[in-house]
């Protein structure tokens, strides 16, 4: 089902314009009412005196009642005397023929006339009777009045809801308008224009700017990455590409070629090392899918993978393994736990342990550490610790661990022991 489109100010002006209907017709019948009660009761007043003053002007002669000769009566009224049967013994004043029945005391109404009965002392009735022409003429103009009025006021009503509605909706315009322009020409930068007030209209002003300060944020981020990778990858390619114009720019015999090729792999090797540096950390940008992982497997699987690196160094791997499950992801535990060995193998002295406890990995080595001033910046991307020139290294190591730490919400806590260097992963408390 397809329901027709108004717009936010067509609905608010019905909705303002409704109110005021609605509101005004219910005040014009309330005035129309007690109008028609309030003037009925006042001429039933009127009649009430009249008929006392007529009481006090009756004459009876042979126990016949007849009005005083000197009686006035004003021309709008007319009054009747009738006997205790009911007859009609004496009457003055104009009026039409009316049906009235026996008499009984009190107010009645019968066609255009509005008859009052009081009750004689010396037997008999008194009529005053009275048209109601005037009355409902008098409500007939009312009614049209107060028509009148509550059309104008419906007309206003829809005017003023209309301007009302526009008024409150134009700043929700200012602020769609300069979205729209911002995401016309990609202008992240920009901000829409803070509402003033501190109202609904402030906070949406400031929340779609908080939007758009994150977005930036984001899109620095990866300009700034992008940048630095493009940057990175540049110089051993422009490195690797000298040396295969050197290679190439004459003749060499197999031994050269061979030489000049196993310099090329190695070369090769390093690029690939900070692509895939720079691809892990990429990655760690990606919403992250945490899932329990068995923390002591993982690190002994890796421990053998690289036992090698360490024999062929001379140096030894102990592991201390306790089990112990966290919530991370096995591929980056797997990342975080061979660049933290790594580090030690290269950075460290002759004794590396690698070491397990609940909600904990930690990678100690007999080393130095690096001086601990450099540690924050060492975990940024692409810095190196003074003194490694010589040991290859692109200084993306630290920079990943710390990156998937954020992920896990783990905590990465270096520690100095004289002498030796451990880094800890500390993962948080796993929720039932
Ligand atoms: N165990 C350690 N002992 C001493 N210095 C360390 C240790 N681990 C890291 N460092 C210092 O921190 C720097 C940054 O380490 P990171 O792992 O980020 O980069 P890298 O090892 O230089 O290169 P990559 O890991 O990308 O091959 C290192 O260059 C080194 O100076
Ligand atoms: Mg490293």
């Amino acid at each position: 089902m397809k329901f027709p489109v108004f717009s936010l100010r067509l609905k608010l002006t019905l909705g303002y314009a409704l109110v005021f209907i609605l509101a005004s017709l219910l005040g014009a019948a309330l005035i129309y009412l007690v109008a028609s009660t309030e003037l009925t009761r006042s001429l039933d007043a009127t009649m009430e005196e009249t008929a006392a003053i007529v009481v006090g002007n009756i004459e009876r002669e042979d126990g016949a009642a007849r009005f005083a000769a000197d009686l006035q009566v004003r021309s709008e009224l007319a009054l009747e005397l009738l006997d205790a049967r009911g007859q009609v013994t004496a009457q003055a004043g104009d009026k039409e023929k009316l049906n009235l029945g026996s008499p009984r005391p009190g107010f009645q109404t019968v066609q255009d006339w509005r008859v009052y009965t009081v009750p004689l002392a010396g037997g008999g009735w008194l009529r005053v009777l009275r048209p109601t022409d005037l009355l409902s003429g008098l409500l007939e103009t009312l009614a049209r009045v107060l028509v009148g009025a509550a059309l104008l006021m419906i007309v206003l009503s829809c005017l003023g809801g209309y301007l009302l509605a526009d008024r409150a909706l134009k700043p929700i315009d200012r602020v769609a308008l300069a979205a729209a322009s911002i995401a016309r020409r990609g202008a992240y930068r920009e901000r829409v224009p803070v509402a003033p007030g501190g109202d609904e209209l402030t906070r949406l002003s400031t929340t779609v700017n908080a939007m758009l300060g994150s977005l930036e944020g984001t899109i620095e981020h990866e300009k700034s990455f992008a940048r630095m990778a493009a940057h990175e990858l540049r110089t051993p390619l422009t490195t690797l590409a000298g040396r295969v114009e050197l290679l190439l720019d004459r003749p060499r015999d197999a031994a050269a070629y061979r030489a000049g090729l196993l310099q090329l792999q190695e070369r090769i090797g390093a690029l690939r090392a900070l692509s895939e540096g720079l691809l892990s950390l990429a990655r760690a940008d990606a919403p992250p899918l945490l899932e329990p992982v068995d923390l002591a497997g993982t690190v002994l699987a890796v421990a053998e993978d690289l036992r090698p690196e360490f024999r062929a160094a001379g140096k030894t791997l102990h592991l201390d393994v306790e089990e112990s499950w966290v919530q991370a992801e096995p591929e980056g535990v797997r990342q975080a736990t061979v660049n933290l060995l790594q580090n030690a193998l290269k950075y460290g002295g002759s004794q590396v342990t690698l070491r397990v406890r609940p909600r904990e990995l930690s990678v100690a080595d007999d080393g130095p550490g690096p001086p601990r001033e450099n540690w924050p910046r060492l975990l940024r991307p692409l810095e190196r610790g003074p003194g490694v020139q010589g040991i290859s290294g692109s200084g993306l190591g630290l920079a990943v661990v710390a990156a998937l730490a954020r992920r896990w919400q783990a905590d990465l806590r270096p520690g100095w022991a004289a002498p030796g260097f451990t880094v800890t992963l500390h993962f948080p408390e796993v929720n039932p």
